[in-house]
């Protein structure tokens, strides 16, 4: 019987494949996420640059924010894909969404050339300040 989760590889893939639709004229580094929900259901993203710089936004906030408006609420890991070889982790922003969104969330981290690393959340973001502060 076929799992109904996503496989590493395939969330890997996905966040890959994702990439490719970056629109990123203005640093032309492009990045790919790709978020898993409790369902198994995958979420894609992709950095989108705009012209003004400030207005740009993330893979991983694109694949969070369809994601939420879509209904999904519980997330289970998410890939993020660029070519480098130290490979690229979330930005500061993005650490926050995902914290917000997902909380301890695993993070695969990849690059086109098979390269990959495995990370939980609360380590590249420890102490965050979230809604139990409020
Ligand atoms: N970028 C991401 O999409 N995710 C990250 O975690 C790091 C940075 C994008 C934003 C911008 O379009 C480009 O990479 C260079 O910063």
């Amino acid at each position: 019987m076929l799992d109904k989760f996503p496989s590493e590889s395939h969330l890997v893939h996905a966040a890959l494949t994702a990439r490719e639709h970056a629109h990123a004229p203005f640093s032309k580094f492009r990045v790919g996420a790709a978020l898993e929900d409790e369902t198994g259901r995958v979420h894609t993203g992709c950095n989108v640059e705009n012209a003004t710089y400030g207005l740009t936004i993330c893979a991983e906030r694109v694949a969070v924010f369809k994601a939420v408006s879509e209904g999904a609420r519980r997330f289970r890991r998410i890939a993020i894909a660029a070519d480098t070889d130290e490979l690229t982790p979330p930005c500061g922003a993005c650490r926050q969404i995902l914290w917000e969104f997902c909380g301890d969330i695993e993070i695969l981290l990849c690059n086109p050339r098979g390269k990959s690393e495995t990370l939980q959340l609360k380590d590249l973001f420890p102490r965050a300040f979230d809604v139990s502060f409020l």
